[in-house]
């Protein structure tokens, strides 16, 4: 299949593999570039500059494909040593970088200098547009079914997808909720030129994370979801579980005037005890509605196949048998 995203990313398939906090290490990268999709390893799981130069590195020893690195810029007391992150992408020789959270205006010179591809992950069609006005080369569309953070305006991807095609000129990914072969066909047929997927990827033999994470997804259906810290404007999508309920406990007595400090021992550095111990009940953790359609822990490339030729009946056969029905 080729589409917009194939062409400028040089990948096979048009799948990209979302960065992932304690997910997104090299083997999951590698597995998803293998495959033929674009696996993406997440920057600021690596401590410092110098661990993501070893993971660059070991991920371009799994593979021979290309690969990208995801950064994302969230607000924080004291921010990541960015310019030390993007010395070592350019360094490194990535040629793809998935931005995400604030706006990576500041950043996109020197990426774009060194001949680096942006791709911007936004939730709304007015920052996608901003994703195009600053330069960057393609946006992944994530709607309201995401894991992670799906921003404050709540639009899922039926409204979202359409509405991202009418208004930009750059290619873009539909991101949230997706799963196969039919959410392939259906984010294309919405505008899009391929799917950016992330719970997804967490349920397959490669990904680095402790079988609980991958049996807590089997046994997830689409209601086990919830959303947290909203009113504080940062909003994420994670399974629920018991700390999870403890937050939302906090968020209901404490109200308007609740603050992070009140909610640090559910979510500050809980993931490496979940994704790496499989504490499952040690905090809140990222996790889509698409946990309903996992129904399997596949190897990345059985995942990726499947989906490809799914998505090529869907379109070659059902579809096609509705049109020539009469
Ligand atoms: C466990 C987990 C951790 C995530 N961590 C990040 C992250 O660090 N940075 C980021 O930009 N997106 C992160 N995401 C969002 C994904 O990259 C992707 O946009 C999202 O999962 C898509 O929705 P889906 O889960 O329905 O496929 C995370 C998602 C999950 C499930």
């Amino acid at each position: 299949m080729k589409t917009r995203i194939t062409e400028l990313f040089e990948i096979e398939h048009p799948i990209i593999q979302g960065g992932m906090h304690f997910v997104g290490f090299a083997e999951l990268a590698a597995a998803v570039s293998s495959a033929g999709g674009l696996g993406i390893i997440t920057g600021l799981t690596q401590r410092t500059p110098q661990d993501l130069a070893d993971e660059i590195r070991r991920c371009r020893e799994m593979t021979n494909r290309p690969f990208g690195v995801n950064l994302t810029f969230l607000p924080a007391v004291t921010p990541p040593d960015y310019p030390g992150y993007i010395r070592t992408i350019i360094e490194g020789g990535v040629k793809i970088v998935e931005t995400a959270g604030n706006n990576p205006q500041k950043w996109l010179p020197a990426l774009k200098e060194a001949g680096i591809k942006v791709i911007h992950k936004c939730t709304s069609v007015r920052h996608s547009l901003k994703a195009q006005s600053i330069g960057c080369d393609a946006v992944s569309v994530d709607g309201f079914e995401c894991g992670g953070h799906p921003g404050e305006d709540d639009v899922p991807n039926f409204i979202l997808l359409p509405r991202a095609a009418e208004e930009l000129a750059i290619p873009f990914v539909a991101s949230g909720g997706m799963a196969d072969g039919r959410s392939l066909v259906a984010a294309l047929s919405l505008g899009a030129d391929g799917m950016n997927m992330g719970t997804r990827f967490i349920a397959t033999k490669e990904a680095p994370v402790h079988d609980n994470v991958k049996q807590a997804l089997l046994a997830a259906s689409e209601l086990d979801t919830r959303l947290v810290m909203r009113p504080l404007r940062n909003t994420e999508r994670v399974l629920k579980n018991a700390a999870v309920e403890r937050l939302i406990e906090k968020e209901r007595t404490l109200g308007p005037k609740i603050k992070f400090e009140d909610i640090l021992p559910e979510v500050a550095g809980v993931y490496p005890r979940i994704m790496t111990k499989g504490e499952m009940d040690a905090g809140a953790w990222s996790c889509g509605m698409v946990a309903g359609l996992i129904h399997d822990i596949p190897t990345v490339k059985e995942l990726i196949d499947r989906t490809m030729s799914e998505a090529e009946q869907i379109i070659d056969r059902r579809l096609a048998r509705f049109l020539h029905a009469a």
